[in-house]
């Protein structure tokens, strides 16, 4: 006979706890989908606008400032050439660079995390082309 109110107790305190769960996580979920981006784009974003945005351009099709003087021009990432390469082919291009290119490696400049997190934006505005 007192098992069972017990147990009604338990259950109780097993939806209150899930209750408080969703109460806690709601605005944190929120708050993550109110960014335009999730973090590793943001990092990106920012490394390629110091490091990238000159020659690739703001919307990534090859049209920064620089690009003009540039006897090679930059790649377009908004081709489909670039929107079909993997992202370990982009990283690899970051990371080692394009010979008699002004594309030069940034090996030793950016850490491992800053060149998957430029691919990501990389990726992004190719995708928004489309
Ligand atoms: C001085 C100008 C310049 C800067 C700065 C520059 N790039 Fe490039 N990038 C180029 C050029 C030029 C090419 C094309 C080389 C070729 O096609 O031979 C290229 C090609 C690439 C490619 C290959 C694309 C493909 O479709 O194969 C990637 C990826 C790339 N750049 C990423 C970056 C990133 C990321 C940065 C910043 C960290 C950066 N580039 C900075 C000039 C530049």
């Amino acid at each position: 006979m007192l098992t069972a109110p017990r147990q009604h107790i338990r259950h109780r305190l097993f939806a209150a706890g899930l209750l408080g769960i969703f109460i806690v996580s709601g605005p944190v979920i929120s708050l993550l989908y109110a960014q335009d981006y999730p973090s590793d784009l943001v990092r990106g974003k920012a490394v390629y606008e110091r490091h990238c945005q000159n020659c690739h351009g703001p919307t990534g099709r090859g049209d920064g400032p620089v690009a003009a003087s540039l006897k090679v021009p930059p790649a377009n990432f908004q081709r489909f050439q670039s929107f079909l390469k993997s992202d370990e082919e982009l990283l690899r291009t970051i990371e080692h660079g394009v010979v008699f290119s002004p594309m030069h490696a940034w090996r030793g400049q950016l850490t491992d995390g800053e060149m998957q997190d430029v691919v990501a934006y990389i990726r992004r505005l190719s995708e928004q082309a489309r």
